[in-house]
């Protein structure tokens, strides 16, 4: 990314640490060009240390004024109390790119400056890893430069998808909860190895890998997921013994179920956000 570019990040907490980690990692930007703050002053100690960035107390966000990219990272519930504080220091000639759950472009553009162009992201954690899956939409005066650097910044921390913003709220029921299903899984997979009498670092090395080989073959193949899993079925056989348990225990409704109920929940957050109940 141009070395024009400044970012602050609003609220500091597990996904903005992500994304610093994953700018850092992956080089998009240089320590200098990152600056945080959060509402807890040893929040920003800690994450100073870390990172090596810069991070500014609530009450003297004075490099904010400068940033070019700004990006909201506080929960969806204090929003109206964090842009309170920030908005003296924010203008139209900034970048707003908001991570709040379930929370539309149009809602947020109430608490900016006239004519801020907004982006609404759907990260998820694996951008610390360089792995993240992220959707983004344009909102409110984001005209598709602002769209193009916001996808700039997410590349270089995973893959972007672009979405209308209507669909934003499918995203995050999938790709945004979507790690915390597979750590269940993994959870799963773990205690039933061990049940089946493995040592649990065995059972941990196994799982791991066995998650990330089928996600890689998932990725590179022209199989689709059903396909890549009849190859491995074979009639009487062991994979097969196992599904069967899986299917009895309806796990299929329970995934797309758990996707539709967090899919419902930012739909939730969103309509508490327009009427004001949140
Ligand atoms: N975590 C994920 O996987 C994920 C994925 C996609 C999107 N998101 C979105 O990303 C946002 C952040 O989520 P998170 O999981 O990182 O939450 P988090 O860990 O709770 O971090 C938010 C941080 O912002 C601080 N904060 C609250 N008010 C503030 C203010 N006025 N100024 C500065 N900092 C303030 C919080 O302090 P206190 O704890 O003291 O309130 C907390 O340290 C949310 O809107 C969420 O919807 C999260």
């Amino acid at each position: 990314m141009s070395s024009d570019n400044l970012v602050y990040f609003l609220g500091a907490g597990a996904m903005a640490e992500a994304m610093i980690k994953g700018l850092l990692e992956q080089q998009v930007l240089p320590r200098e060009q990152i600056t945080a703050t959060d509402i807890r002053p040893g929040r920003c100690l800690e994450i100073a240390e870390k990172y090596g960035i810069a991070t500014e107390c609530q009450a003297t966000a004075e490099r904010l004024a400068q940033a070019t990219i700004v990006i909201l990272a506080f929960k969806p519930k204090d929003l109206a109390s964090a842009l309170a504080t920030y908005r003296a220091y924010l203008h139209e000639d900034q970048l707003v790119i908001s991570l709040l759950a379930g929370m539309p472009t149009q809602q947020i553009g109430q608490y900016l400056p006239e004519q801020t162009p907004v982006v609404r992201a759907m990260p998820n954690t694996a951008a610390s890893v360089g792995l993240a899956a992220t959707a983004i939409c344009a909102g409110q005066h984001a005209k598709p430069e602002h769209l193009a650097l916001a996808e700039t910044l997410f590349a270089a921390m995973g893959i972007v998808q672009q979405v209308a913003e209507p669909m934003m709220d499918a995203v995050t029921g999938l790709s945004g909860s979507g790690p915390a299903y597979v750590y269940l899984l993994a959870e799963a997979m773990l205690a039933g190895g061990m049940a089946a009498g493995l040592d649990g670092s065995t059972a941990r090395a196994l799982t791991e890998q066995t998650l990330l080989g089928a996600a890689r073959m998932l990725q590179v193949s022209d199989h689709t997921p059903a396909e890549l899993r009849q190859q491995v079925s074979s009639p009487g056989g062991t994979t097969i013994a196992g599904l069967q348990a899986l299917t009895e225990h309806h796990f299929t409704e329970a995934v797309q179920d758990a996707i539709l109920r967090a899919t419902e929940r930012s739909r939730d957050l969103a309509r508490a956000a327009t009427f004001g109940t949140n």
